[in-house]
């Protein structure tokens, strides 16, 4: 196919920002690749949390927008200078916005070249999550065998990938989840112990079930409903890191509450944990090894097709998943 020219595809428009009602099925124009990019034709696009904070106004994204960062299909055709990709080749990669539609232009340095063991669902599935989850436990607490993590949300997308990596890890994983089928979600991913932190309090079941010390390190995608406590459930010289905001912003804390007990906290955001093709591919590889391995499994509960891009977005921010969801982009 010609690389310079424009085509006609359909995907989601947002023209407002709102509920998931604003995200409309519509045809439009994507340009041809320019220098050292790829135009993909997607097979599938992975649903996320930040997806839905930028629909609703809450991250500044400009308008006219077509949502979603990850995405999986098979490049059709390449600008000026592109050595990494051909036409024809298999990838998958996340940080592209544009990703809710049937093509996407991409800097060819961002494309993971997507082994042929992994379905194209699963190529939209694993890189911004998995590469996510290879940062939080690899960047901030190094986990020692016998450590004890605490994960909100572990039968979510992030969740059930963090059990599963923690447990790898050799660490003793708690998990926080809303309902009992969420429990058994988790405990099947691994979890040893599940707390239902809607019935139950986290903080002081957590202190329970480690000798009233807290865990060493409790990973936060929640925000505003558990934060505050994360910092009571932990322990002494133990680690927080947020990386998420699910029920709202965390509420701020003041530095100097936490100089009694030394607890550190840390930012996370993926955006800056793969900067350069490096540091990408290194994470990136790390997650499909994990996958070939079998220690890792991408669960994948929910496929959708794309025009369904409004009812995904209600499931996900209506604590209605568990595991990953995808849009099938095919026309
Ligand atoms: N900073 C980064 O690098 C980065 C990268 C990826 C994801 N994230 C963050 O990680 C978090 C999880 O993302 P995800 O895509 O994997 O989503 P997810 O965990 O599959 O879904 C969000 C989950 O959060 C829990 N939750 C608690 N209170 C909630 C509320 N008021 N409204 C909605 N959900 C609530 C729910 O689990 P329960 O029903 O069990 O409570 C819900 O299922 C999000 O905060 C996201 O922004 C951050």
């Amino acid at each position: 196919m010609a690389t310079n020219v424009q085509v006609k595809i359909q995907g989601i428009r947002v023209e407002e920002f709102g509920s998931p009602q604003v995200m409309k099925y519509a045809d439009f124009e994507l340009r041809a690749p320019g220098k050292g990019e790829a135009r993909v034709r997607l097979h599938a696009a992975g649903v996320n949390f930040i997806d839905i904070y930028q629909r609703r106004g809450t991250y500044p994204v400009n308008l006219p927008w077509t949502p979603g960062l990850e995405g999986a299909g098979v490049v059709e055709a390449v600008g000026e200078g592109v050595t990494t990709v051909k036409p024809g080749d298999r990838v998958a990669y996340t940080s592209v916005p544009g990703s809710y539609a049937q093509a996407i232009i991409a800097p060819a340095d961002k494309l993971i070249p997507l082994p042929p063991e992994l379905s194209f669902e699963q190529g939209a599935a694993f890189p911004l999550q998995g590469m996510t989850a290879h940062y939080l436990l690899h960047e901030f607490h190094k986990l020692q065998p016998g450590d004890t993590v605490l994960i909100h949300a572990a039968a979510g997308g992030m969740g059930l990938l963090l059990v599963q990596w923690a447990k790898h890890l050799g660490a003793r994983v708690l998990g926080t989840v809303s309902s009992e089928q969420k429990a058994k979600t988790a405990r099947e991913a691994g979890a040893d112990e599940v707390i239902i932190y809607t019935e139950q309090d986290f903080v002081k079941e957590s202190k329970c079930l480690t000798d009233d010390k807290g865990p060493d390190f409790i990973i936060d995608g929640v925000g505003k409903d558990t934060f505050t406590k994360d910092l009571q459930a932990v322990r002494t010289r133990g680690h927080v890191v947020i990386f998420g905001s699910a029920s709202g912003p965390a509420e701020p804390v003041l530095p100097n509450s936490l100089q009694a007990r030394s607890i550190t906290v840390s930012g996370g955001s993926l955006f800056n944990y793969m900067n350069t093709r490096e540091e990408l591919l290194m994470r990136a590889n790390g997650v499909i090894q994990g996958i070939k391995e079998g220690w890792l499994r991408l669960k994948v509960d929910h496929i959708l097709p794309l025009r369904e891009a409004g009812t995904a977005h209600e499931m996900l921010e209506n604590r209605r998943t568990t595991g990953k969801v995808v849009l099938t982009c095919e026309a």
